[in-house]
């Protein structure tokens, strides 16, 4: 085959394999099976590694996401995104329909859902999807775009005719439950917090750094709004029907209503029906259809006046309060829960509710035997927001909070502006000791697999964990002839156990489990001090100088390494050999030897973090913000204008891509230790016993 046949295949694989994923993914009706699809896809990933200058930047293929980590651009929207104006009263939503009529005349309402996920502006040029932004604050918004690809609902390429040359689409990403489901199960197994709601889950993963990670989470997108100059429509729902024969996800639930008897019906109509849709929708928005009426109603400063959303009420249910149990966290935090007698609430039976501490049980006067209302609101666990006190038992008392731990004993703290009750005795109370183990080995800390919740109680139960430091001295007998557990299951432990000794420094910090100091916090702070033993060694001072660390935490790890406990605990695993200190790159030359350099913006010829990486090698150091303390900043194209400002203002130098590159190139290589490699396999052996 010639390279032009090659190339004409390319784009008819382009064309069908978009075909094919709009009938996959928008109109739910797919022609081929995965199989097929896959094989098309590629044929055309390999056309594309033989001639990369032919690949689409829009192809199919760029849909399965790079694992490249991207940094949001903040950019500024064309068109502002507004937001809604929104009432919870259909006596409200009334009085605006009747305002409306009354200033107009005769008007045509368009009812749709409200579609609970976060919202997105997707601008198309020449009928290619250019750019995605978040809302933001909106007027700037974070520039999406590699995340959105990824989802098979937006067409990277528009279909049909007649769309204008440049527009911008407005719709809400959003997470069907299916997907939220699936992602909250995996993240059970993994130890991982549960996500609230399907539209934080939207939200958050529309900002992870892994487009990859994206593509696999099973996002979806609906749109609602278009915006662009002279747009050739005249009502709202010529312009969603058009966008939908563009390939463009639009819903069908949609309603012209004539009057404020029909949005009535539309609405009671979906607050019911909605429960049986596969996504999350909070309430109705009405819309005036006329696009020359509405630009007579104009906007206000955040909201158009020819909008309107309508939120349905959260689920709520009456039932009795049953008892309370306190959980202990593993930093000995105390939570109540509540049991409740069983009732039916969003489709679920609930039978626990979450109270958040002892204030909201007082203020609320929450009191055994009570008939509390529960509501839903979008999160998992329903919490109690009131008392039906008509229906209070004539003898009932005010609860009585508890005053010691419910599994040791241990009498009750509770710190300076802190909601929470802990319980102070982390060294021999159970749960604290097994929830630290369980944080110690989840994935984002030491990674062990096969050391589950259930296997760590195991083990704690028969004597053999009583700290984290007993991880690396587990006995590989003893552990094979627990019940349920057997050769192969200890054998994938202790090689988990072996693997986390190459887990690195900041993780292990964040393992430790020392009260407020989260994965970032960790992060910053092994940064700042490269070592556990300086981090040991700090004064509530000290700490606080690394970023986003406050008193509040430095007080938390001064007094993690004040308690002899966890001071044995470390030194043991030390000695174990995990990392204690942060890897630091050889510099390969001096040329910024000393120097603090900020890199921001986006570059031409490098990604930011092939720039930072440069910026280490000629013995530099990285910084996220500019202060007095940066020597000076390289600024790509679109570098923030607070950054800038701020840059100037304290006479930051700024140089541009090329001026840093003259600095770094022509630099004279640090001497490298040299090393002898070694000739054949006889030298290349240490000779036995004299290593050691
Ligand atoms: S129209 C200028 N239509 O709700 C009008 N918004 O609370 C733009 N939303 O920011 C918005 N479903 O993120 C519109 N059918 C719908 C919607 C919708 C959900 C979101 C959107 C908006 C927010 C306001």
């Amino acid at each position: 085959m010639s390279r032009n046949d090659d190339i004409r295949r390319m784009r008819q694989l382009e064309q069908e394999l978009d075909y094919h994923s709009q009938r996959y993914y928008v109109d739910n009706a797919p022609e081929i099976s995965d199989f097929e699809f896959d094989a098309l896809l590629r044929e055309l990933q390999d056309l594309e590694a033989t001639y990369p200058e032919e690949a689409d930047p829009n192809s199919p293929t760029k849909r399965v996401g790079s694992d490249l980590t991207t940094e949001f651009e903040s950019v500024e929207h064309r068109y502002p995104m507004q937001s809604l104006a929104n009432t919870y009263s259909s006596e409200e939503l009334g009085e605006w329909i009747d305002r409306i009529v009354k200033e107009l005349g005769e008007v045509e309402f368009v009812a749709e859902l409200k579609f609970d996920g976060t919202a997105i502006s997707l601008c198309y040029e020449n009928g290619a999807l250019k750019r995605a932004v978040t809302r933001g604050d909106g007027r700037r918004g974070d520039d999406v775009t590699n995340n959105v690809r990824t989802i098979g609902a937006i067409p990277l390429k528009l279909r049909g005719e007649g769309y204008p040359a440049m527009f911008e689409i407005r719709g809400e990403i959003i997470m069907p439950y299916a997907s939220f489901d699936r992602l909250n199960r995996e993240r059970e197994a993994a130890g991982e917090p549960l996500l609230a709601n399907p539209r934080n889950a939207a939200a958050g993963t529309l900002k992870l750094q892994s487009s990859q990670t994206v593509a696999h989470r099973g996002l979806d997108c609906t749109l609602y709004h278009l915006a662009g100059d002279n747009l050739p429509y005249t009502t709202h729902a010529e312009m969603l029907s058009a966008a939908r024969g563009w390939g463009f996800k639009i819903s069908d639930h949609t309603a012209i209503c004539r009057s404020r008897e029909e949005v009535e019906k539309f609405i009671a109509y979906w607050d019911t029906e909605r429960k049986a849709l596969p996504y999350a929708t909070d309430g109705v928005v009405i819309k005036v259809n006329s696009y020359a009426q509405q630009r007579t109603l104009g906007s206000t400063a955040k909201a158009p006046r020819w909008a309107v959303a309508y939120k349905f009420q959260a689920e709520k249910a009456l039932t009795k309060l049953v008892s309370v149990d306190f959980q202990v966290g593993r930093t000995g935090a105390i939570t109540p829960v509540a049991n409740l007698e069983p009732v039916q609430l969003a489709g679920t039976v609930v039978k626990r509710a979450s109270i958040h501490n002892a204030d909201q049980i007082a203020q609320l006067d929450i009191r055994l035997g009570d008939m509390v209302y529960i509501e839903k609101g979008g999160e998992i666990i329903p919490k109690i927001t009131g008392v039906e006190l008509s229906m209070r038992p004539t003898d009932s008392k005010p609860f009585e909070y508890i005053t010691h731990c419910p599994e040791c004993g241990s009498e009750l703290v509770r710190f300076e502006g802190e909601a929470k009750h802990y319980c102070p005795n982390q060294s021999d109370c159970p749960p604290q000791i097994v929830g630290r183990i369980e944080h110690f080995v989840k994935r984002k800390a030491m990674d062990i697999e096969g050391l589950g919740g259930e296997t760590i109680e195991l083990l704690w139960q028969n004597g053999m964990l009583k700290d984290i430091a007993d991880i690396y001295h587990l006995d590989p007998v003893q552990l094979a002839s627990l019940p349920r557990l057997g050769e192969k299951s200890a054998a994938n432990i202790l090689e988990g156990v072996r693997r986390s000794k190459e887990v690195s420094f900041e993780r292990v910090l964040f393992a430790l489990g020392i009260r407020f100091v989260g994965e970032t916090t960790a992060k910053y702070i092994a940064t700042h001090f490269l070592s556990l033993d300086a981090i040991a060694l700090a004064s509530v001072e000290e700490l606080a100088e690394a970023e986003e660390v406050g008193e509040k935490i430095a007080r938390s790890i001064t007094d993690y390494f004040a308690d002899e406990n966890n001071r044995r605990i470390v030194e043991s695993l030390r000695e174990a050999g995990l990392k204690f200190d942060m890897e630091i790159k050889q510099p390969t030359s001096n040329a910024l030897m000393g120097k603090s350099v900020v890199i921001s913006g986006k570059f031409a010829g490098r990604s930011r973090d092939d720039m930072k990486a440069l910026v280490e090698e000629h013995g530099g150091k990285n910084l996220a913000a500019v202060s007095a303390n940066v020597d000076f900043i390289v600024a790509g194209e679109n570098m923030g204008p607070a950054k800038r400002q701020k840059a100037e203002k304290l006479g930051v130098k700024i140089l541009s891509e090329e001026e840093f590159m003259a600095l770094i190139e022509g630099a004279e290589p640090i001497e490298k230790k040299t090393v002898v490699e070694p000739k054949t396999e006889a030298e290349a052996k240490p000779i036995q016993g004299t290593l050691f």
